[in-house]
């Protein structure tokens, strides 16, 4: 097996680091890295924000309400970004209405995706370990205001990046057949019959943030997602909007 896939089977998410900070030249790297990364029709309609600033970050911990964000010794912000496009389209002197079209707002959103799991790869190649933050996004608009982001931009997820404090267990995964499947979508008869093994081998894992307890079986954590809904999060669509993006929802 090759070390790029040696590290990606790996993978774990890491949510402690030490003081140890990321080198510049490592920085550098990381960031290239996501620059070379596959976009949508090489529009590159993404940008990344590098947080430093301690009240930001504190800021977003409230939003995010994980307290670890504050210590990510790298934390970025991976956001659509069409502004720079309309920009340049409008200095032209082009203002049609597709520079805000949810095919540009789903391209960035996609290309800001990809750019983060690139440089979570490139970091964990390094020795290092990452952790995403979807909950920046717990808070949209709040989120919107502390970054300071303009018009035909929206954050996708935070990253924070940094040297390891802790070894956690690789989280079981359900088995491959269950979610790839050739030449069309296949329906099975019992998802919980399915899913038997899997929710067995889920319960001999630990989630560092509860160090005492086994976590639920998957099946057991999918309805208590479903039944915690953030109210704030589902903003998100109306906040997509306040920042220009058309959604034309209707035919
Ligand atoms: C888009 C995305 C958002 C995530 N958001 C958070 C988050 O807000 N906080 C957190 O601690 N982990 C977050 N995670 C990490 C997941 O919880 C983690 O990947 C998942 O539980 C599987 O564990 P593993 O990465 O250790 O295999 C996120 C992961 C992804 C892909």
């Amino acid at each position: 097996m090759n070390p790029t896939i040696q590290n990606q089977l790996s993978h774990r998410t890491i949510r402690e680091f030490t003081d140890e900070p990321v080198t510049s030249a490592q920085l550098a790297t990381l960031l290239d890295v996501a620059n070379r990364t596959a976009t949508s029709n090489g529009m590159q309609q993404y940008s990344l924000l590098r947080i430093t600033d301690p009240d930001m970050r504190r800021q977003m911990a409230q939003v995010s309400t994980q307290e670890y964000l504050t210590r990510c010794p790298e934390l970025f912000v991976f956001i659509v970004d069409v502004y720079r496009n309309a920009r340049i389209a409008e200095e032209l002197g082009h203002t049609p209405e597709s520079r805000a079209d949810m095919d540009r707002f789903i391209q960035g959103f996609t290309d800001a995706a990809l750019a983060a799991q690139n440089m979570t790869v490139a970091a964990e190649s390094m020795g290092l370990g990452a952790v995403y933050f979807g909950s920046i996004l717990n808070d949209p608009r709040r989120m919107v205001k502390i970054l300071g982001l303009p018009q035909l931009t929206f954050p996708v997820v935070g990253l924070g990046i940094g040297h390891p404090n802790q070894e956690p267990q690789l989280k079981p995964r359900m088995p491959v057949e269950l979610k790839v499947f050739e030449n069309g979508y296949r329906v099975f008869d019992s998802y919980l019959d399915e899913m038997k093994a899997y929710d067995e081998e889920m319960q001999t894992y630990y989630d560092l943030r509860d160090a005492n307890r086994r976590v639920d079986s998957f099946t057991k954590q999918v309805v208590t997602k479903l039944l915690n809904v953030i109210e704030s999060r589902t903003t998100i669509l109306q906040v997509v909007r306040e920042q220009g993006f058309i959604l034309k929802a209707e035919e």
